[in-house]
């Protein structure tokens, strides 16, 4: 009680700040969500993600050394394959000479260290921009998960580390774990997006892998509603959390990130593996937007977030901004 409690005297300078600072950020909290591109020595820059390329393999390799130098331990790979490899079954993404799967090989190679997840989902493969193969109107869940099953082996043939489901069918870390053990991949893991909303702040995403559910000859949902949950929704996500740790998820993801955090708090709170959070393209490109404006400082939002981020419970966090704040991390 006051005068006795002055909670100022523990805020008086930055040493004394510092010593009683329940949370900290080091570079190995990130993982770094990278855009493969087909070809050789293609840099291009995402125009609603400025400062976000998709890189051919070959300058992609050159910018993992540098992540891995930084102190960043883990990549995220999306890739965005050409119009015609697309089709509904979504079987590109199990070509054992795919680009995801050179890409993987190439970075392993390149810097073995480096934790590579490669992103397990139908949508840049399907000509519909959906997760999953369509069938009357909608996308079927048993069919999509075991193609996600010859998807997520045949990544683990070209080396990855975790495969990290992004899809939301039902079931889909079960098979997965079972898929992987039978071929002998019992140390690959799982990453499992575990609460994906579908929300409208994976904008900038779709523009940069051009995987937006698209218009159709055929019956096919205007968006993702039937597999991504519902943001107006909580116990859910717990529902999903504790199911997939169940199924033998290794670790669980929430996504989007900082309009999330009290579905980090719970999750962290009730899951008992680790809890990663996504902060998402649209998350990126707002504070990218405000501070190119003069609007918000860049550097001081971006570092406030990613400690928020940490603070609501996440032990990993995927980030955009992962390379500039392990520069300011490292200074
Ligand atoms: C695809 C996938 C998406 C993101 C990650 N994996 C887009 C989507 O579900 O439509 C979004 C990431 C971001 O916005 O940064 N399954």
């Amino acid at each position: 009680m006051f005068p006795l409690q002055r909670g100022r005297r523990l805020r008086v300078n930055e040493s004394i700040r510092s010593l009683v600072r329940e949370t900290s950020l080091s570079p190995s909290d990130f993982m770094f969500p990278m855009f493969i591109a087909e070809g050789e020595n293609v840099k291009v820059e995402i125009p609603s993600m400025p400062g976000i390329f998709r890189r051919s393999i070959d300058l992609t390799v050159e910018e993992v050394k540098e992540l891995y130098d930084l102190g960043i331990r883990a990549v995220n790979i999306y890739v965005k394959v050409s119009e015609n490899l697309k089709d509904n079954t979504g079987k590109e993404a199990w070509n054992a000479n795919g680009l995801m799967q050179q890409a993987i090989r190439a970075i392993k190679a390149a810097c073995p260290e480096m934790i590579v997840m490669p992103d397990v989902a139908l949508d840049p493969y399907s000509i519909y921009g959906h997760d999953g193969i369509i069938k009357n109107g909608d996308v079927e869940n048993d069919s999509t998960v075991d193609a996600l099953v010859k998807m997520a082996v045949s990544h683990a043939e070209a080396g990855a580390d975790f495969v990290a489901p992004s899809d939301m069918m039902d079931g889909r870390v079960l098979r997965l774990r079972e898929g992987l053990d039978a071929a002998g991949f019992q140390n690959v893991g799982i990453m499992s997006y575990s609460a994906k909303y579908a929300s409208a702040f994976y904008g900038p995403f779709r523009d940069a892998l051009d995987s937006a559910p698209k218009e159709a000859d055929v019956a096919v949902p205007k968006d993702k509603k039937t597999y991504q949950m519902d943001y107006a929704n909580r116990i859910e996500a717990i529902k999903e959390a504790l199911s997939d740790a169940e199924e033998g998820a290794d670790m669980v993801m929430v996504k989007p990130g900082i309009a999330y955090l009290d579905i980090v708090r719970e999750i962290k709170n009730t899951v008992h593996v680790p809890v990663t959070v996504y902060q998402v393209s649209g998350e990126y490109a707002m504070i990218k937007a405000a501070s190119e404006r003069g609007w918000l400082d860049h550097d001081k939002i971006m570092m406030e977030q990613l400690m928020c981020i940490k603070r609501a419970g996440a032990n990993l966090i995927s980030t955009y901004f992962a390379k500039e704040a392990a520069i300011l991390l490292n200074k």
